[in-house]
């Protein structure tokens, strides 16, 4: 198959979501309809199971939860998927983020009880500032929910995405039939299986078909009817390139435990999600078709293995064709590197790749120089924009409790920057540490622990948040401070641009309202759409 083929059939997407929604479920029933799995259950035994099973990071172990990532990758009706898993829930983390800068789309999945929750907000917010086209999945029909025109309601309002619901349920809880797809003109009737282990069976048949009023309760199939002509009259029409850009969003409705919309689910989102696009390099557009090999870091793990030591780059394969043994330009550094270790990773159990494509993810084994935001390319003119630093919410100090070991704390310290497990900032009393979630925390003092015998003890700092300042406007912060509202203080990043420590989400607020002139943004400055197409 020839490299344009190949990318025309990849998809490469996240699931976003709050706890509980059913990430894990529906990640799992994907998997059963791409024939992945023979049976449900596999994902979510690893999701239980890995306090006890999983032996490659320590930490992991102790607290049950998933620092390190997984690539799921399954055939689907002639297409390559390719599901990246974001850590959440306990776990949320930068790497939460930084895995949407590898996507192409998301699948937004909500739990129809709850609506739009906390972290599905956070992350629909990382996918709007890439333009990623989502695509939403409202789960739990089975169960009682709220009302379905409600909800669409609110992803409207609350996200200020345009939904277009591609089905319509018919009933809720008990009483859910089926869905009624909206392009086909059909009503999908669904069989419950047990456990939802198995494909449900579905029955395909005409709106008007007095089977259908038959198994519904006459209310429900009166407010169905009711329904659809409210959304064929009042529904913007379904329009491809406002999907493309991320503004409206081809919605599903089902229930991922019970196998219903599932299907459906996958259809529409091949049919509509994009293949990978161009990506904006430092020299403009690089065309995922083109022949020469590219791709950039978007996560580094280290630790995978403790009996190794070894770390694992994730690649985003951007254009060309990657094959094991190929020679890249490695941008950092500027030297030549031949890609032997190359992997497809799902949890601890690892493939040898031997080739890849634009929307492929590859592990790579054991480079020490590799770093988030790094360019791999066999053409070194393919650089690829650094990833954005996402705005931290959580705040530390970290104290080395033994001076003699001042050098292991530094070295230590430089490595996982490197691989982006914290990130750091001067503040007017000292260095701080900042993190999105405080895992990134927990994780940074364990390694430091166990991989440099460095012991810390951590202070919380109960900053609210951090703005950067508009570089342009740097010099007029600098010279007045007493602009900072009370309790408010400047300080640098990393690298080493002007930022403001806010105590409060008030204070953010009112410094921008009093001081228009000094401008500031949540994200670092670094962040700009990454992808060409919008
Ligand atoms: P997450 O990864 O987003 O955290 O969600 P997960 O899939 O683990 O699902 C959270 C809970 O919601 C699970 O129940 C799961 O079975 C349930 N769930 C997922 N999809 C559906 C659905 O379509 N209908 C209903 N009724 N429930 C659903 P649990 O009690 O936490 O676990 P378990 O008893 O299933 O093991």
């Amino acid at each position: 198959m020839s490299v344009v083929d190949q990318v025309s059939r990849r998809r490469t997407f996240a699931i976003i979501s709050h706890p509980d929604a059913g990430k894990t479920t529906l990640t799992e029933k994907l998997l059963l309809y791409g024939g992945a799995l023979l049976e449900a259950g596999a994902v979510r035994s690893r999701k239980n199971e890995r306090a006890t099973t999983s032996d490659w990071m320590e930490l992991e172990k102790q607290r049950g939860i998933s620092i390190s990532s997984t690539v799921l990758q399954f055939d689907y009706d002639g297409h390559r998927l390719n599901l990246l898993d974001t850590p959440g829930h306990r776990d949320f983390s930068e790497d939460t983020y930084r895995v949407l800068t590898a996507v192409d789309a998301a699948v937004m999945v909500l739990d129809a009880a709850k609506g739009i929750e906390a972290q599905t907000r956070k992350l629909f917010e990382v996918c709007r500032r890439r333009g990623v086209p989502i695509f939403t999945f409202v789960n739990k029909l089975d169960r009682p929910g709220r009302e379905p025109l409600d909800l669409l309601d609110e992803i409207e309002k609350v996200l200020g995405l345009h939904p277009f619901p591609m089905n319509w349920p018919l009933g809720m809880g008990q009483d859910f039939t089926g869905v009624y797809d909206r392009v086909e003109k059909r009503v999908h009737l669904f069989e419950r299986t047990p456990g939802g282990a198995f494909m449900a069976p579905l029955e395909v048949r005409d709106p008007s078909d007095p089977a259908i009023k038959e198994r519904m309760r006459a209310d429900d199939y009166a407010r169905f009817m009711e329904e659809i002509e409210i959304l064929d009259g009042v529904a913007a029409p379904f329009d491809a390139a406002r999907v493309a850009k991320g503004d409206q969003s081809p919605t599903f409705f089902g229930s991922a435990s019970n196998n219903f919309g599932v299907q459906l689910l996958l259809d529409g989102f091949i049919r509509h999600a994009p293949p990978p696009g161009p990506r904006l390099s430092l020299a403009g557009p690089v065309d995922p078709r083109s022949p020469s090999f590219s791709g950039f870091i978007f996560k580094v793990q280290g630790n995978m293995d403790p009996r190794h030591r070894d770390r694992v780059a994730f690649v985003r394969v951007c254009s060309g064709k990657f094959e094991r043994d190929m020679q890249v330009t490695h941008s950092r550094t500027g030297k030549r590197i031949r890609l032997a270790n190359s992997h497809r990773i799902f949890g601890r159990d690892r493939e040898i790749v031997e080739e890849a494509y634009a929307g492929d993810i590859l592990g790579l084994v054991g480079h020490a120089d590799f770093a988030i935001g790094d360019t791999l390319s066999s053409d070194p003119a393919h650089v690829y924009e650094e990833l954005p630093r996402f705005p931290p919410e959580c705040w530390a100090r970290a104290l080395n409790t033994d001076p003699t070991k001042a050098k292991s704390y530094r070295k230590g310290l430089e490595q996982l920057m490197l691989e982006g497990v914290v990130q750091t900032f001067e503040s007017p009393t000292g260095p701080i540490l900042a993190a999105v979630g405080p895992l990134q925390f927990e994780v940074f003092k364990f390694r430091l622990q166990s991989e440099y015998g460095v012991e810390l003890r951590m202070e919380p700092l109960a900053w609210h948040s951090v703005r950067w300042v508009d570089a342009e406007d740097e010099k007029k912060l600098l010279a007045d401070l007493d602009v900072l509202p009370s309790g408010a203080q400047a300080g640098k990043d990393a690298a080493g641009r002007a930022v403001i420590f806010f105590p409060t989400e008030w204070s953010v607020g009112y410094f921008a309202e009093k001081h228009p002139d000094i401008r500031t943004t949540a994200l670092s400055p670094l962040s700009r759409p990454a992808d060409a197409r919008r």
